[in-house]
């Protein structure tokens, strides 16, 4: 896939296929976080590939999805949730100031990674921390982040574009398809041209 494409083409995805996800998809994944640009190139973030069926469900238990159209894109488990969470974690941000950008940046390379590969994932912001961290055994110097739910894609979400007057809230359209609005380049940003 023309890397275009793969930008293009990327969106949340929230209903999976429950299909295996091979280990080599979930290492290429994981490739990907660890060559992102960091702050001071110090690769603070560590990572947990969550892919055992008790722990993956006590994961998805804690977690909430797409606030805005509850339930309509809430995963079911057995039919349509996840095959693997990435659990990002870190040391706390009062020792790395800049934690949240590296954990958005190594989110964000995950996710063009899945795309490519025919996965579709969603960045976690809502799930139920102390038990998670409890799961994983995790010292009190570590912070979670962020909880990334990997699987194949069982929706095929779309964008379109706006304008800054307009609605960005994503919804359900008349054909059943979740739509994510993004504002324009142009809405977006002033050029100062040379
Ligand atoms: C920091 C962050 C936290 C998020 N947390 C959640 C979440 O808890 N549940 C959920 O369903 N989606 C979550 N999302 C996904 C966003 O809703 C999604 O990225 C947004 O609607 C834009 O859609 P797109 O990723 O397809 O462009 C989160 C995204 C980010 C960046």
């Amino acid at each position: 896939m023309q890397f275009c494409e793969v930008l293009a083409k990327r969106r949340t995805i929230r209903f999976f296929q429950q299909k295996k996800v091979e280990k080599e998809k979930i290492i290429s994944l994981l490739n990907a976080a660890r060559f992102s640009s960091c702050a001071m190139n110090k690769q603070i973030l560590r990572y947990a590939a969550v892919t055992e069926k008790n722990m993956l469900k006590r994961i998805f238990d804690g977690t909430a999805w797409a606030a805005k159209v509850q339930p309509r894109r809430t995963p079911v488990w057995g039919k349509t949730a996840p095959d693997c969470f990435i659990v990002v974690h870190g040391e706390c941000e009062k020792n790395a100031p800049f934690v949240k950008f590296d954990v958005g940046a190594a989110v964000m390379s995950m996710e063009f990674q899945a795309q490519d590969l025919g996965l579709g994932c969603c960045w976690l912001g809502s799930f139920d921390r102390q038990d998670v961290h409890e799961l994983l055994k995790l010292g009190d110097d570590r912070y979670i982040y962020a909880v990334v739910a990997v699987g194949y894609p069982a929706e095929e979400p779309a964008s379109e574009d706006i304008e800054l007057a307009d609605d960005q809230s994503y919804y359900i359209n008349d054909n059943g398809v979740l739509t994510v609005p993004k504002y324009t380049v142009e809405a977006l940003t002033e050029f100062y041209e040379g």
